[in-house]
């Protein structure tokens, strides 16, 4: 006689076996849009599948996130390469300089603007150098690379580059150099603005598996309640690292994001004013995350404050989801947009529990438009139809805001299937009039429907909202 367990597998094995043969839906999907899905098991949005499910994942627990602590990876740095790095068979600089496109003569192209160069950020790989510039200049235009020891002085030839891509500038690697500075011109004077210190990005082995990169922090709404929830629910979605940009916030919203810095989760990342076009903004902080992330972090989110990846299936965390891509050619896997209709502003201050439970976004907000899905008519010139991306770091080589524009060669994106993961994106409505101008084109993905962020993880995430902000405000 068959005992239990090998019942219950038989039984689910069944179930599977008949979703994969009927999940029609996928099939319209792709031959709608042409595009590439991943193929897992399609989960309709029915209870009883979800049950049968279950049985299966509880038969097969590397498919859920233990959550269990994992060893301190090691600091360990992997040797500096005496070679330039190489792409596509020839050195990365020719090879980025090719990217870079319609600039004919390298040499006398012109910077898009007068001002002199300001870095941000500068990097040490085992085989290059990059830097982050925060003045926005034209893909193309040249720069040098100012190598700088620890007794400040310069230790080798200044070393021609370009930007490349928007608002970094890659440079050769030099022996005994602590500090990196770009400038516009071979003789301009090293200064604070437009040299830093090297980050050293060589690490043996990932301190990381996924990590978030928010995009740049600014204006008027008070952040608190989004900045709590948003740690929160990607902590239990196994990340714990963030990256945050931070352009302007109040000290109110700041004591709580330095309460994450306190406990290691959080870096802040300043950004100075120079780059007035909130776009350009996001395109630098985006830059420079995905430098900043490299052999640090596999794979990290870049998303906005206001919205939350997750798993259609609740009992899967993005980092076990991450785990379960064993195919190498994906280098970013998009999620695709579900907006939710945000209807009021955030409380300035935190004032009792009951308060949290009524405004906090993931509780207060239901109306949800279908998934925005790449190739949709709507989506026009927007490539990935707004989506957002967890983004493999050391596979990408250009990012917009909403999808890597150039991979590494052999890698490629996946856009994800709604019934396997998607962004609830708490959007606010008032906000340059976004609803009035986009709802007829938002029903156009399909009907509007009332959703809930998973109860299961929900009350979770409210308790440890409730417990960070009674630490930190109380
Ligand atoms: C999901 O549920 C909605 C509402 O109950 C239904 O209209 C829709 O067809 C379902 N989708 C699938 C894929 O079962
Ligand atoms: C799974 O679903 C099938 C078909 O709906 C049902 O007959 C079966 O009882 C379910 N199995 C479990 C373990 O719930
Ligand atoms: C400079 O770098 C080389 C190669 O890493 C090393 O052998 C040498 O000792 C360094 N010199 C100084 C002054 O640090
Ligand atoms: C990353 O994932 C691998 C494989 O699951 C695991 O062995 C490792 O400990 C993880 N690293 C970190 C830093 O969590
Ligand atoms: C969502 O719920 C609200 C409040 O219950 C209701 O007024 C609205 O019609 C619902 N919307 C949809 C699309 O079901």
């Amino acid at each position: 006689m068959l005992n239990r367990n090998t019942a219950i597998c038989l039984i689910a094995l069944c179930f599977i076996s008949f979703l994969f043969m009927f999940s029609r839906n996928t099939c319209n999907i792709q031959e709608q849009y042409g595009i590439s899905l991943l193929q897992l098991p399609f989960f309709s949005n029915s209870t009883e599948s979800l049950k049968n499910i279950s049985g299966l994942v509880s038969l097969q627990p590397e498919y859920v996130e233990p959550l269990t602590p994992r060893p301190t990876p090691s600091k360990e740095e992997v040797p500096d390469s005496g070679d330039d790095e190489v792409v596509g068979g020839e050195s990365a600089m020719s090879y980025f300089k090719k990217l870079s496109g319609s600039i004919k003569d390298f040499i006398n192209s012109r910077s898009g603007s007068g001002e002199k160069i300001n870095v941000l950020a500068a990097y040490s790989y085992k085989d290059h150098f990059s830097a982050t510039i925060s003045i926005p200049k034209k893909i193309g235009t040249i720069a040098y690379c100012r190598y700088v020891g620890a007794d400040g002085k310069e230790v080798a030839e200044p070393v021609l580059s370009q930007i490349y891509p928007f608002f970094v500038v890659y440079c050769s690697r030099r022996n005994n150099v602590t500090t990196l500075g770009i400038t516009g011109d071979k003789n301009e004077l090293i200064s604070t603005e437009n040299s830093v210190k090297l980050i050293r990005r060589k690490f043996k082995e990932y301190q990381h598996n996924v990590s978030f990169c928010l995009a740049p922090i600014y204006g008027k709404e008070p952040k608190w309640l989004h900045f709590v929830e948003l740690v929160e629910h990607y902590k239990l979605q196994g990340v714990n690292k963030f990256f945050i940009y931070i352009r302007e916030i109040n000290e109110y919203d700041r004591k709580l994001i330095d309460s994450y810095v306190e406990s290691g989760e959080v870096e802040i990342i300043d950004i100075p004013g120079t780059v007035a076009d909130v776009i350009a903004q996001q395109l630098m902080a985006v830059a420079d995350c995905l430098l900043r992330s490299r052999t640090f972090s596999k794979w990290s989110i870049y998303a906005d404050i206001d919205e939350r990846l997750i798993m259609t299936d609740d009992r899967i965390t993005i980092d076990g989801f991450l785990r379960t891509i064993t195919d190498e050619t994906i280098g970013s896997i998009a999620f695709p947009q579900r907006w939710i209709m945000k209807r009021d502003l955030l409380p300035a201050k935190f004032e009792n529990d009951e308060q949290v439970i009524e405004t906090m976004p993931t509780r207060a907000w239901h109306e949800t438009t279908s998934a925005a899905l790449k190739g949709h008519p709507v989506c026009n010139e927007q490539q990935s139809c707004w989506a957002k991306d967890i983004v493999h770091n050391e596979k990408a080589i250009r990012m917009l805001v909403h999808e890597v524009e150039t991979f590494y060669p052999g890698f490629r994106e996946l856009f994800l299937d709604p019934s396997i993961g998607y962004i609830r994106h708490y959007r606010d409505v008032t906000m340059q009039s976004w609803e009035h101008n986009n709802v007829a084109n938002l029903k156009k993905f399909g009907p509007f429907s009332n959703t809930t962020y998973p109860p299961t993880i929900g009350s979770k995430l409210l308790k440890n909202v409730f417990s960070r902000l009674h630490r930190v405000y109380n």
